[in-house]
Order: C-alpha cells, then structure tokens, then sequence
C-alpha cells in the first residue's frame, strides 16, 4: 500500500496522554495516527504500513485478565517501535521479559534517569548533564529485559528506565516523553523519528493539497453546505471545501443577534468579498431575542438558541436544492475521543455534536476535512488558505454568543453597551500587544445597575465584569495578570465611551472553581 506520507502508528493502551505523543510528533512533521491497540490488526497493519510504531503508556497491568496486547505481526514487521511505560512492559511481556508488581517500587512524578551508555543513538542530546529529569507514573515494572535489549538508563526505582534492542530497532522506556515534565523528551522523538528513516513531509502545503483531492473525490458533482459561525474552524473548512469544489459550495451563517460589534459584517465580508464563496446570510436577530425575552435561566437560554439555530439551518439548507453533504469542522482530538477504547462516546455521536443530529434528520453525508488535525495546525492551515492572521489567531467565541455574557433577563440595550464595552476592550488589549498571549477575553454585562457620579451629575448606569484567561484548552484557566495601569485605563475608556455603564470590574477567578464564561 502506498500513501502520500511517511506515516507512524501510536498504538494507544490508554494513556491519559497518547494525545501528546502525536503533539510532538506532528511537531517533527511527521505524520502520525492514534488507534486503540483493540482496533489494530494485522491486516490494518498491512494496509497502514508504518514506517515506525509507537505504544503508548496505559492504565492496566499485563497481569490482568484480558490485559491488552499489541497486535500480533507487530514485532515482525521490521520496523522499529518504541514502547512507552505499559507500553516498554507489555513489550517486555511479548519478547521473553518480565513485567513485577509494583510493591515499594511504584513511581509517580518527577525522577532522574542516569545513563548506562549513552552512545545509544536514541539518546543523542541527552546527559550532557549526567542526569535528566524525566516524568514517571508506573505501578508495575520490568525486572528482567527481554532476549536482546540492553539497558541505557536507570532511575532510583527503575534499574530499565531505558532499554533498547538496537539490532531490531525496538526501544522502551519506563517513563513519559511527552509530557513537559520531561524536558528533553522532545529530543527523544527526534532521535527515534531519525532514525525510522522519517525525512518530515507532513507540511500543511502537502496536507492542503491531498484534502482537496480527498474532498473532490468525496463530493464528486452533488452539492455541500456548510454552518459559518465565524469562527477559526468552520471557517477553515469552508475555505478549503471552496478550493475543492467552487460553487457545489453554499455556506449558512445564522446570525442570532449576540454577536460581536461588526462580526456578522466581518464574517459576510470575508466569505462573500474576499472569497468569493455563496453565502446565506439568515439574519434573525428579532426571532432568537424574541424568543429569549423574559429567560434569565441559563440552561433555558442555551437551549432555545441551540433548537431555533437548527430550525433555521435546516430551513435555510433545504432550499439549496441537490444538496447531500453537511460539512462539518471537527478536528482530531474529537475523533481521537471518540475510538477511545475506554468508553468514549460513539462515532456517530461524537461526530454529529455540532449540529445536533442534523444529518440524519436531513439525509445528509458529512465532510469532515479537518479531522486529522489538532487546533493549532488548522490555524497553520487557515495561513497557508491565506486567511488574514488577525482571523486565524481570533480568541474563541461561545455558540450562544452574547447570551451568556449578559447573566439574568437578556435585553437589546443590553446587548448594544455590551458590544460597544467589549469592541473598547479589545481594542486596548489589541493595542498593548497583549491578544496573543491571552486565551479569550471580553466583556459581560451584569444584572446590576450602581450609582455614580460624572460632570456634576448622579449616574445610575451598568456595571461591567472583564475576564481575560490564559488556558491551553479552555478545561482549566487562570486569569491573566493585568497591569494596574492598563485595568484603570481600560475601565475610563469604557466608561468615557460607553454610554449606560458607570463601573467596571476585572474578573479574578480561575477555572475551577469558575467557569470560562458567566453561564
Ligand atoms: P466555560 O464557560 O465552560 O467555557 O469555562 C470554556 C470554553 O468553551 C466556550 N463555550 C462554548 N463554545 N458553544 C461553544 O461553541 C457553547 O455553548 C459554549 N459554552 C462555552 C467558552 O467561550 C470557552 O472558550
């Protein structure tokens, strides 16, 4: 089988951290895929051809009943593999070694491994000082190393920290390369990605230029269509769909009415102007904020956005006509979780999420273009479309927009100071070169009006809260760090600006215990 990359397998055993191994790699740009060891056989095997494997580290013990195992025909593919905590145990199990319970020699956190013999290719860049820092989570351990393997590192409560069979190019490690807690272990894939033979031809070039060959062939002459909420990664796969496919493409952008000073504009402009791309542009402000008139309940709010947002997608997309395909922007860690063999949700489900089972309902295949990459090499992919980087580099913006940026009743005096408050915001952040070190910020508006004093008047106005968070996935989030200076200053400009608010407030929490968001 011949595919258009060097490709690498990651035989996933479980590990809580098999996502990073395919970080790094695709750092070192090599192409790689993460599949549960229970999906792999040996003619997937033969048909994913691997230039090198990887097995992953992973919960169980190889004692258990039913412990996993590679898949058979591994070892004898000629390829070299390297196996990572369960998986240097597992791997020792296999090749005549010996795998002990953990007993007094458990290992969890930081550890220094110590060479043996550092000459071991693998190893190349490392123990310039004597020692390096590696990160451990193991119950288990090996006590004896299989036929062959010679060991070249150990730790205080790992004498096999590191072991290898150079003549098979098999190498196992008893600690996590991946994570930032080993320093160099960035280095390690290096070394073992050179030594596979990997020259590095996963460029976002390559990739753009196979996807659209992929989407061509997918769609042939039928049409796709294609939900905008003007984020990166719709955004992305719209643009990239319309280099495959031109006019077969129409996309829908439902503008509910919370959006952002000027968004919908923006998002118009961009797609119909500069892309040329056929658009529909449903604008139904009066429908969403009718219907939200009155809520203040959260959950209520974020539910009737969610159902009007389908109805009038589904309306819009059934008048364009001969339509077959929903395009959709997943991206890999979504797949990834939902192949998991430890009871992730199904395919179907998982991949279906964003618009609610829509396809089904509708009769409609998806294209998923991007499901093969992480969030950051969609943003390198919206680069090499020639999106304009202040597009790409957008903080996240919530489906239910604005709505849940103005906690209690929802009103479009409201909705006008928040815009206005959030656009001045922004722009200082934007002019202090601070918007790319912050995750997401922006402005809510609270249910709260105060008492000021302004001219020689009393002011009876809003109260404003401001969070800016650094975050690397938005599940935990801290809050950024502001100057004094640059908070007192933001808070006169919004309040100079700003007609209707007299009080600004920053947001000290972090995620947990709060949310990213007010509701
Ligand atoms: P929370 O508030 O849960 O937010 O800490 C975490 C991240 O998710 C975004 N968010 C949403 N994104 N639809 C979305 O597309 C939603 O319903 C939604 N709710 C929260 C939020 O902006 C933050 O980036």
């Amino acid at each position: 089988m011949t595919h258009a990359h060097q490709r690498l397998l990651i035989i996933d055993f479980g590990s809580q951290v098999t996502q990073l191994i395919a970080r790094r790699l695709r750092e070192l740009s090599v192409y790689c895929e993460i599949h549960p060891y229970n999906r792999v056989d040996e003619a997937f095997l033969k048909n994913f051809a691997p230039k090198a494997v990887i097995f992953s580290g992973g919960p169980s013990s190889v004692f258990a009943t039913g412990a996993p195992m590679p898949p058979t025909g591994v070892f004898d593919l000629g390829v070299p593999i390297l196996g990572i905590c369960y998986g240097q145990q597992v791997m020792m199990h296999c090749l005549g070694g010996k795998v002990e319970r953990g007993h007094g020699t458990a290992e969890f956190g930081r550890a220094y491994v110590t060479p043996k013999d550092a000459k071991l290719p693998l190893l190349d860049g490392w123990f310039d000082e004597g020692r390096e820092q590696v990160w451990m989570s193991h119950g288990d351990h090996v006590s004896k190393i299989a036929p062959g393997f010679e060991v070249y590192g150990t730790s205080p409560n790992a004498p096999f920290a590191i072991t290898a069979d150079v003549s098979r190019s098999f190498y196992a490690v008893q600690f996590h390369p991946e994570v930032h807690h080993t320093p160099k272990g960035a280095k390690l894939y290096e070394n073992f990605v050179r030594l596979a033979g990997f020259i590095g031809d996963w460029t976002m070039a390559s990739y753009k230029d196979d996807a659209i060959e992929k989407i061509r062939a997918q769609v042939g002459d039928k049409r796709v269509i294609c939900g905008l909420s003007g984020g990166v990664d719709s955004s992305v796969a719209a643009i990239l769909i319309h280099e495959a496919i031109g006019d077969q493409l129409t996309c829908v952008f439902v503008d509910h009415g919370l959006l952002r000073l000027n968004e919908a504009e923006e998002v118009v402009t961009m797609f119909r102007d500069n892309y040329n791309i056929p658009l529909v542009h449903a604008d139904e402000a009066d429908l969403f904020l009718g219907a939200l008139e009155g809520v203040s309940d959260p959950e209520v709010k974020r539910k009737t956005i969610g159902k009007l947002f389908i109805d009038v997608f589904q309306r819009e997309a059934n008048k364009i006509e001969g339509a077959e395909f929903l395009a959709q922007g997943t991206l890999y860690p979504d797949v990834i979780e939902s192949v998991s063999f430890s009871g992730g949700p199904s395919v179907t489900i998982k991949s279906h999420h964003n618009v609610g089972g829509l396809p089904e309902k509708m009769g409609l295949k998806l294209v998923e273009p991007l499901r093969e990459l992480f969030k950051d090499e969609v943003r390198a992919l919206g680069r090499e479309l020639g999106l304009p980087d202040k597009f790409i580099g957008r903080h996240p913006f919530p489906g239910p927009g604005l709505a849940i940026r103005c906690p209690g009743e929802i009103t479009r005096e409201k909705l006008d100071i928040l815009r206005q408050a959030d656009a001045v915001y922004i722009d200082q952040i934007r002019k202090h070169g601070l918007y790319d070190e912050i995750w997401q910020a922006f402005a809510a508006i609270l249910p709260l009006k105060t008492v000021g004093v302004m001219g020689d008047g009393r002011t009876y106005d809003y109260a404003l809260s401001l969070r800016a968070v650094t975050s690397v996935d938005g599940m935990t989030a801290d809050y950024y760090p502001f100057t004094h200076d640059f908070l007192g200053e933001t808070a006169t400009r919004i309040i100079n600006e700003v007609q209707g608010v007299n009080r600004v407030m920053y947001d000290v929490t972090s995620k947990p215990p709060g949310t990213i968001e007010m509701e």
